[in-house]
C-alpha cells in the first residue's frame, strides 16, 4: 500500500487550491475515526458513536488541514510572511507550515490565556509570538487591518483556503464510514471548522460521493456563546481557552450551516466540558478541554430529551491533543505519591 500523501495530494480534485501549487505539507489528515461503544451506551441506547481524533495531526490539532492549504496557496502566490490571531492551535500550525515554506510567521495571542503546549509549539517552530493585552477578538481585528496594509498573508479562517483544507475531514469521515453520519458534533469557536465541515459534506453530497448530509450539532462554551445568545460577548471566559471567542469571524456561515442541516448550535457549561473531557481520557482519548465540547453537547442534548439517537450513526470531532494543555490536567489531578526507592514501600502502597 502506498503511503498517505497529505490532504492536498489526496483530495486535490476537490480543492480550490491552485492546481499548479506544490503542496507545503506535513502529511496531515487521514486521522482515525475511533468507535466509542461504551461511551455511546452511557449517552443513549442503540446508536453508534465515532470520534474523529484530530489531535493526531502533525502539530496536534485540526488546524493543520487548513494550514497546509492556506500556506500552499500563499507560497504559490509569492508570500514571504504570514500572520494570524490565535487562541493557540492556529498559531502552532501557522508556525510549522510557514517555517516549512521558508516564510516568517507572526502570531498574536491573548496574554496569559493560551495553553502551554501551544505556545511551546509556536515558539519551537520559529514563529514570532506576540502577546497582546486583549482578547482573541482584539487580536483578530488587529491582524485583519495589518494584513491589508502590509504584505503578510492572513491565515486565520477568514482565509478561504483554510476552509478548503478543513473540509477534507468531512470527506474522510464519509470515505471511512461509506456514508455521511446522521449527526456531526463539534466545538465552535471562531466558527471556521463547522463552516468547513458543512461545505465538505455538501460538496460530497453534490458529487454523489455521499447519499445524504448530516445534521450539525455545534457546541460553544456557555461563557463564550455568541451564536447561542445571538449577540457578541465582550468578555468571553471559559476553561476551554481554545474557544474563548466572543465575536466569531465565521458566525453567520456557522448559523447557516446549522439551519440548512436542520441542526443547531448550543451552549455547554465548563463543568459539562470538563466532565466529558475526563470521560474521554478514560476511553484512552486524551484531548484538550475545548475538544470535549462537541461530545459534551451530544450528551447534554440526549440527556435533556432533545435528541432521538436510536439507530443513528454519530461522529464527534475531537479537535486537539490533550498534551497541548498539560496544566489543565495537572491542576486538577490528585497529588502524586512519593515513596522511597524500596520494594517494601511499593508493596505497602499497592497492597
Ligand atoms: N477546538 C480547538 C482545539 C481549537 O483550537 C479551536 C479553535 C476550535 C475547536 C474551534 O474551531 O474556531 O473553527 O470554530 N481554535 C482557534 C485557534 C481559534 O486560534 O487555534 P473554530
Amino acid at each position: 500500500m502506498s503511503s498517505w500523501p497529505g490532504i492536498i495530494a489526496y483530495y486535490r480534485e476537490h480543492l480550490k487550491v491552485d492546481h499548479r501549487a506544490t503542496p507545503i505539507t506535513l502529511l496531515e489528515g487521514n486521522t482515525p475515526l475511533i468507535p466509542a461503544p461504551r461511551l455511546a451506551a452511557e449517552i443513549a441506547p442503540g446508536f453508534d458513536l465515532f470520534l474523529k481524533y484530530e489531535g493526531l495531526n502533525p502539530t496536534g490539532s485540526f488546524k493543520d488541514r487548513g494550514m497546509t492549504a492556506a500556506i500552499t496557496q500563499a507560497a504559490f502566490e509569492g508570500a514571504r510572511a504570514t500572520i494570524c490571531a490565535s487562541t493557540g492551535n492556529t498559531a502552532a500550525a501557522a508556525a510549522a507550515y510557514s517555517s516549512r515554506a521558508g516564510m516568517r510567521c507572526f502570531v498574536l495571542v491573548p496574554e496569559g490565556k493560551v495553553a502551554a503546549g501551544k505556545i511551546a509549539g509556536a515558539l519551537a517552530y520559529g514563529a514570532e509570538v506576540i502577546q497582546i493585552k486583549g482578547s482573541f477578538d482584539d487580536a483578530l481585528t488587529m491582524v485583519r487591518e495589518i494584513s491589508e496594509k502590509r504584505p503578510v498573508a492572513l491565515v486565520n479562517s477568514l482565509n478561504p483556503y483554510r476552509l478548503e483544507g478543513q473540509k477534507t475531514a468531512a470527506f474522510e469521515i464519509c470515505d471511512s464510514l461509506g456514508r455521511a453520519p446522521d449527526w456531526l458534533c463539534l466545538p465552535v469557536g471562531n466558527a471556521g471548522n463547522i463552516s468547513a465541515y458543512w461545505m465538505g459534506f455538501c460538496e460530497y453530497h453534490a458529487n454523489g460521493k455521499a447519499a445524504a448530509r448530516p445534521r450539525m450539532l455545534g457546541a460553544q462554551a456557555a461563557g463564550a456563546a455568541p451564536l447561542v445568545l445571538g449577540h457578541p460577548v465582550e468578555n468571553p471566559e471559559t476553561v476551554a481557552t481554545a474557544i474563548r471567542i466572543g465575536r466569531p469571524a465565521r458566525g453567520e456561515q456557522a448559523l447557516q450551516a446549522a439551519e440548512e442541516s436542520n441542526g443547531r448550535i448550543i451552549a455547554v457549561t465548563d463543568d459539562e466540558i470538563l466532565t466529558m473531557w475526563r470521560r474521554l481520557a478514560r476511553e484512552g482519548i486524551f484531548v484538550e478541554p475545548a475538544s470535549a465540547a462537541g461530545v459534551a453537547g451530544l450528551a447534554k442534548e440526549s440527556r435533556e430529551g432533545r435528541l432521538n439517537l436510536s439507530g443513528a450513526t454519530v461522529v464527534a470531532v475531537v479537535t486537539g491533543h490533550g498534551l497541548k494543555d498539560p496544566d489543565a490536567v495537572i491542576q486538577r489531578a490528585p497529588e502524586m505519591k512519593i515513596i522511597p526507592a524500596e520494594v517494601e514501600a511499593l508493596d505497602k502502597l499497592i497492597g
